[in-house]
């Protein structure tokens, strides 16, 4: 594997590369990225990650500082999943100046859900990712269904500025006993590790009692968000919306029920498609 730690470094390599299909991450890898590294790979002739770990999308007294950064171990993971190139750059290739232009996606994506709780995120998010396939130019990238709004955002960016990507979603990896792994599981102690499983459980009794005919979203959502506060997380929302722009249903829409919490320190995030 290549790493490449400028952006002229990894445009000179570009050419080489042929039909190229990316993932772009800020490091500390899991199965869950990994997992698109590897459906990357049917996608392309070659697959290219990132590593980068974007102060802008983070909040003030969000995690941008202890955010795990385990770059070896990284790259032993993305060398045996077939990835050829990585490019890892500092903050000051990709911010050699305070970003002064922003992608700043639409009131009714940062007014809601990850937006609402995280003011900024998107743009920060938005901003860097449209550097990133940029500076990349590959053919096709592939982003989390975990992280559902963020695929929603960036799909709408690619589509309203034209930009010649094809983004393709990747299936939410979780962990035996239904935790969807994250980079933030690690913060998590024994007894909250243990308890951290809830969330997928609420979201999949939502599921079940939706798919059987309830009709009463607002009564699942605050039941959900009731046994959460009872068993000590801080629920920032437990939505059921329509997977098309996360607004709420109306009729017969495809559904998604999405959630955000914080146990003890952590800030965990989960979603289902009904
Ligand atoms: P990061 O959290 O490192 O995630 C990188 C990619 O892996 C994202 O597309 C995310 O949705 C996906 N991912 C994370 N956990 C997953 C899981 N359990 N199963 C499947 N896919 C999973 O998301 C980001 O980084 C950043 O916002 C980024 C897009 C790199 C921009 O900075």
């Amino acid at each position: 594997m290549q790493i490449h730690d400028t952006i002229e470094s990894f445009r000179a390599a570009r050419p080489t590369m042929g039909r190229l299909a990316f993932v772009p991450t800020m490091g500390n890898l899991h199965d869950g990225h990994i997992a698109l590294m590897t459906q990357a790979a049917g996608h392309a002739d070659i697959v290219a990650a990132s590593i980068f770990v974007n102060r802008l999308q983070f909040g003030v007294g969000e995690d941008f500082d202890r955010y795990p950064r385990t770059f070896a171990e990284d790259c032993q993971r993305l060398e045996a999943a077939g990835v050829r190139h990585l490019f890892a750059p500092d903050e000051s290739v990709i911010y050699p100046a305070p970003q002064r232009y922003h992608v700043a996606p639409p009131a009714e994506q940062t007014g809601i859900l990850e937006g609402a709780c995280r003011p900024g995120h998107f743009n920060g998010m938005a901003t860097v990712v449209l550097k990133l396939l940029l500076i990349v130019q590959p053919e096709v990238a592939l982003f989390g269904k975990k992280d559902y709004q963020q695929l929603m955002v960036i799909r709408n960016m690619v589509r309203e500025l034209n930009v010649p990507v094809e983004v393709v979603p990747g299936e939410t990896v979780r962990a035996a006993d239904g935790l969807a792994l994250s980079s933030r599981n690690g913060y998590l102690s024994t007894t909250e590790r243990a308890e951290a499983p809830r969330l997928h459980r609420l979201l999949n009794g939502i599921r079940i009692a939706l798919q059987a005919g309830e009709r009463d979203i607002p009564r699942l959502e605050i039941e959900a968000l009731e046994e959460l506060a009872a068993h000590g997380w801080q629920p920032d929302y437990i939505a059921v919306r329509r997977r098309s722009d996360l607004q709420p249903p109306q009729g017969d829409d495809a559904l998604v029920v999405l959630a955000a919490a914080k146990l003890g320190g952590t800030r965990l995030i989960d979603n289902l498609e009904i």
